[in-house]
């Protein structure tokens, strides 16, 4: 990599979208989505609420809320999902596609993490609805992890990879899937060795830590999520993927707020809210590996071109600044959640007109 490139003091990169985002409901919901709004085009909004969104009717309505609460940006759209369970009909996908604001579905395995016990129990039961949304094209977002009491916590992903992923996709060849915030060597390898079909979101903090920044010198709950944290093999093979320039891979923060309270707990919540600083995490991550000039590409290309859609027609600029991160935000109704990297620096800041 040419050193002037890592000199770049500042750089002017299409908008990105987020691809994976939660941004919950109520009073929690107005408070962190301005902060999305603000930086992205487009947001892919998790269903994961209680109760879930199994339904366009429903989609519609929490659209229309976000929408109120990012009213100060009209350029943002929030892209909607729908939370698939073993009776979701393929009608409804088809209601879904109808409606013109459906743009995936989300897989989550029963059990596997923050309001999935309405999740999937066994992928069988979904067939004919999957069988639907490959044949109108409509995208299944996987968080792939097993979820068996005896398989070590570390190793959910890569059993997931082996035990189901690998049949889905042999199952469902020209169903488009985003193995979502991808975690191991291993979903990297399967993603690149894979069909055009499969693609992947990254989040920013598995591209910026690894276990140790978890349980060294101190448990820290607020670099708990799920997937876990993963030894420093694997962060590297993401870094990897991310710069690699292929197309396959797409920026999706998984920023999932939980109050202070929630996360510094005998049983802490998964999540780390990143929303706030999203592509500024993505620019250091990017910087560190030498890599600025494939940015755009991950955060700004790469996801339009696997959801069909155009990239967007505005610009923002990043500059080399270290600024202070606040201890916490507010979530609304009193509570506050703490940020990745609170009373800490970041070292790149959006320049603000944009
Ligand atoms: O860390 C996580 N938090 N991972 C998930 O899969 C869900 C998310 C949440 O909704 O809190
Ligand atoms: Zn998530």
């Amino acid at each position: 990599m040419s050193s002037k490139q890592s000199s770049l003091n500042r750089i002017q990169i299409i908008r990105p979208d987020d691809w994976h985002l939660h941004v919950r409901d109520g009073a929690s919901m107005k408070a962190v989505v301005p902060y999305t709004a603000k930086q992205c085009g487009r947001a892919i909004i998790m269903p994961n609420l209680t109760p879930p969104v199994t339904s366009t009717e429903q989609a519609k309505a929490y659209q229309q809320a976000i929408l109120s609460a990012s009213a100060q940006h009209p350029h943002f759209k929030p892209l909607m999902t729908l939370y698939l369970t073993d009776s979701m009909p393929p009608s409804e996908i088809e209601a879904a596609l109808n409606s013109g604001i459906i743009s995936a579905v989300k897989l989550y395995p029963a059990g596997a993490t923050t309001n999935s016990d309405a999740g999937v129990t066994d992928i069988k039961k979904c067939y004919a609805t999957l069988e639907m949304m490959q044949k109108l094209g409509l995208p299944l977002l996987v968080h792939g992890e097993v979820t068996h009491q005896d398989v070590d916590i570390f190793d959910r992903e890569k059993q997931f990879i082996d035990q189901r992923m690998s049949g889905l996709i042999n199952d469902f060849p020209e169903l488009k899937v985003v193995f979502e915030h991808i975690t191991t060597a291993d979903a990297a390898d399967f993603v690149n060795t894979s069909s055009n079909y499969v693609a992947a979101t990254i989040t920013a903090h598995h591209l910026l830590m690894n276990r140790n920044d978890m349980l060294v010198g101190g448990i820290k709950p607020h670099h708990y999520c799920l997937p876990v944290l993963k030894r420093e093999t694997h962060r590297q093979a993401l870094v990897k993927a991310a710069i690699s320039g292929n197309q396959k891979f797409f920026m999706g923060t998984d920023s999932a707020p939980h109050s202070q309270q929630n996360k510094e707990s005998a049983c802490g919540c998964a999540g780390m809210f990143t929303a706030f600083a999203a592509i500024e995490l993505y620019a250091e991550a990017f910087d560190a590996a030498n890599a600025l000039d494939k940015l755009e590409q991950f955060s700004s290309l790469n996801g339009p071109l696997f959801y069909g859609l155009e990239a967007n027609s505005d610009k923002i600029t990043l500059q080399r600044e270290k600024w202070t991160v606040p201890d916490s935000f507010s979530l609304g109704n009193d509570d506050v959640v703490i940020p990745l990297r609170a009373g800490q620096t970041i070292h790149w800041k959006r320049v603000t007109e944009n």
